[in-house]
């Protein structure tokens, strides 16, 4: 995946502002930054959900921003998982597995089954075949969303805050299954404020704040040892809520004097070890 100088502006808000960046095969590329920095908006770009208003999306040399290109083609390529698991209330587990197989990819039932089966298997809910979302807990739901998207066997798959929405007890399984995929090979990239996520899964971390990408680099230097500091007060917010917002509270002069002091650089190290 390659973005060129993607920018999106929705009306005279600009919120994406001249992004770079490539996602090689089997890569797995984690975006943090504040809420509002244009992340779900990048994602979304990428597999053309919006239009960009400048800039290139090729995906394995396919320009997906090309307006010849069948999009529909294209977008069956990329998985997304989302926040709020998007599935159909309506149908069981199984049959919000094989529906898209069926009516996109024109599988026969028997296939699509087949296939959804085994991407319940992987993502640990088999028992629930014929469970209705609502009768599942937010990690099962989530699980399941996965496994809908692994059905339609993408090249990519694309992660906006899967475990926002889930109980603190749950988040462990749907990062867990994270985990094996990115193990297993598939091109990833996630939107996640899991820091522990992030460092040990990642290969590559990006952080966003206002529409650009500040810095990216391996998570050993982005969430070990950021070079900027709005990378460094990010992290601090969402490492410790409660001390950044006694930071929040202080002066600017102080906030200056705790970087100089070298509380960041102490922070970083903590993160490191
Ligand atoms: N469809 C839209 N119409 C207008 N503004 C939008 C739309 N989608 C997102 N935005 C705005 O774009 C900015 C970035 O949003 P978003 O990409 O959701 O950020 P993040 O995911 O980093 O929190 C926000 O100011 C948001 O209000
Ligand atoms: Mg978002």
């Amino acid at each position: 995946m390659r973005v060129e100088g993607l920018h999106k502006s929705f009306g005279e808000l600009e919120v994406l502002k001249g992004i770079d960046f490539t996602v090689r095969p089997g890569e797995v590329v984690c975006v943090i930054g504040p809420s509002g920095s244009g992340k779900s908006t990048l994602l979304r770009c990428v597999n053309l959900l919006e239009e960009p208003t400048a800039g290139t999306v090729a995906l394995s040399g396919t320009e997906l921003t090309d307006p010849d290109v069948d999009i529909d083609r294209v977008r069956r390529r990329i998985g997304m998982v989302f926040q709020s698991f998007n599935l159909f209330p309506h149908l069981s587990v199984l049959d919000n597995l094989t529906i898209a197989q069926r009516r996109v990819l024109g599988r026969t039932k028997d296939e699509a089954r087949r296939i959804g089966r085994a991407n319940l298997r992987r993502v640990g809910v088999s028992e629930k075949e014929s469970a209705y979302p609502a009768q599942l807990s937010g990690g099962q739901q989530q699980r399941v969303a996965i496994a809908r998207a692994l059905s339609m066997e993408p090249e990519l798959m694309l992660f906006d805050e899967p475990t926002s929405a889930l109980d603190p007890e749950l988040v462990g399984d749907v990062l867990a299954v994270m985990r094996r995929l990115a193990d297993e090979g598939m091109t990833m990239m996630v939107v996640t404020h899991e820091m522990s996520f992030a460092r040990e899964v990642a290969d590559r971390v990006v952080f966003m704040d206002g529409g650009v990408i500040v810095e990216e680099g391996p998570p050993t230097r982005v969430i070990g040892d950021p070079q900027h500091q709005r990378t460094r007060t990010f992290l601090s917010r969402v490492l410790d809520p409660a001390a950044a917002s006694v930071t929040e509270a202080g002066t600017e002069a102080e906030a200056e004097a705790e970087a100089e002091t070298g509380a960041a650089a102490t922070e970083g190290d903590a993160l490191r070890g």
